[in-house]
């Protein structure tokens, strides 16, 4: 493949910004510059065609864009755009959707990005509770605040002690975000034993999708609704990477455990930028887009009609075909091919996923928490992407164990790429 005009184009890009990327991880050897996407395919300044798998992280749940969803925007666009006063009709109709469709959702609220959801979902946590410290697990993103850029994807040496995953964090936020190991109920017991009637908040993803796919072991997520119920804490399921994406009710609507709130994005759009909290009444109604709320909720683009227009796209689409059934067969396809592969080429392996998203450890059991992660091997994994690369299948060639299936994905797609992995397998293992 050649990549000169990504190349040149790159050079153009450094000169003005920090790095020629606009989020810390989007940095790729080589580096590319993409100028066109439609359906499964990312296509580079190169021409170059990629069937894709990163899939901006998982937001575009039906494919790149996607004309039902494209159309409603453009649609919506010529007729309203934002007021920054009053309400849209696009927001009560999401809205409506939401709370239809999410267990927990009495009441929602719209913002633009997941970040600014856990954000608001602490910071109501902490008002109603009157206790600052929360629980992250090790190991999972919920955003790039002060409050959880703790003991993200941390170095092996750092587990058990605190790291702060950026430099000018607030002291305060780090000492009262603590860390638990995921699927860990005694630590989660030992954490507020030690830090008795000072703890707000557990946020935890229901599936920790950020370190792959490790998914909660049987009881978890319950024993972690029963300690927040007898601790007086709230709930916080960050479902933004499985909210939509595995069930329109979430991941907690196939867990059967109701949150006490829930933060949404990615894929409530098809990549259009929205992202929400929603939650019980009582707790929603603290924030001061009601009178009398205390807890202060705004944003300039909250609400914005592109968002709105897109999201009910995406969920009409959702509602109406059938979505999580495609994607779930294409990653039980994809996962048992792996496996198949795997086995023939005699590789130590764990494929993991659920439903559209698939991660494949090299190590021989399955991990149960980040901490499981050192005995994947993490250079057989970049290599083998690095080739898949070359191949046109876009896998992130980076230590990030987790790949999205969309709607538009078929299963030619998924045979092609599983070829191409046997391929490129086989050549990491020669070459080593
Ligand atoms: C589980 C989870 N929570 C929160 C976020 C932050 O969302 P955003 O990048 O939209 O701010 C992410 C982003 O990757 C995420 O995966």
């Amino acid at each position: 493949m050649k990549y000169s005009n990504s190349k040149k184009l790159y050079e153009s890009a450094n000169k003005y910004t920090p790095g020629g990327v606009h989020t810390a991880m989007r940095d790729v050897n080589p580096r590319l510059v993409f100028l066109e996407a439609k359906n499964a395919y990312i296509y580079d300044a190169d021409k170059n065609k990629y069937i894709d798998y990163q899939m901006a992280f998982g937001p575009t749940i039906l494919g790149h864009n996607y004309n039902y969803v494209n159309e409603r925007v453009i649609e919506t666009i010529n007729r309203t755009d934002l007021y920054g006063i009053g309400t849209t009709d696009l927001e009560i109709e999401l809205s409506e959707k939401i709370c239809k469709h999410i267990p927990s959702s009495e009441k929602v609220l719209f913002c633009n990005a997941g970040s600014e959801a856990t954000y608001h979902s602490i910071r109501l946590a902490r008002a109603i509770t009157e206790k600052s410290k929360i629980i992250k697990f090790q190991g999972s993103y919920h955003g790039w605040h002060d409050y959880v850029a703790k003991n993200m994807q941390s170095s092996w040496e750092k587990i058990g002690e605190d790291d702060p995953g950026s430099a000018g964090m607030l002291k305060e936020s780090v000492d009262n975000t603590l860390i638990c190991q995921y699927n860990n109920l005694e630590d989660v017991k030992k954490t507020f034993q030690e830090n008795y009637n000072e703890i707000a908040a557990i946020i935890v993803e229901p599936i920790a999708h950020s370190s792959g796919c490790i998914m909660p072991q049987s009881n978890f997520l319950e024993g972690l609704r029963q300690i927040c119920t007898d601790n007086k804490s709230l709930l916080i399921f960050d479902e933004i990477v499985t909210g939509f994406r595995h069930d329109l009710g979430g991941y907690q609507k196939i867990a059967n455990v109701i949150p006490d709130l829930t933060t949404i994005g990615k894929a409530m759009a098809n990549g259009y930028p929205i992202a929400a909290i929603a939650g019980k009444e009582k707790y929603m109604n603290r924030f001061n887009t009601k009178p009398g709320g205390d807890v202060w909720f705004a944003g300039t683009f909250n609400g914005h009609a592109v968002g709105t227009a897109a999201s009910i796209a995406t969920i009409e689409v959702m509602e109406k075909e059938p979505v999580h059934e495609h994607i779930f067969d294409l990653g039980n396809r994809m996962r048992k091919g792996l496996e198949e592969i795997h086995n023939i080429l005699g590789i130590s392996s764990f494929v993991a996923g659920y439903g559209s998203i698939f991660s494949n450890y090299f190590m021989d059991f399955e991990p149960k928490s980040y901490s499981d992660l050192q005995y994947h091997n993490k250079d057989v994994y970049i290599k083998y992407r690095e080739e898949l690369l070359k191949k046109g299948i876009f896998k992130l060639p980076q230590n990030m164990v987790r790949d999205h299936i969309c709607y538009s994905h078929t299963k030619k797609d998924i045979d092609r790429t599983l070829e191409l992995t046997e391929y490129a397998l086989k050549k990491v293992l020669t070459d080593n």
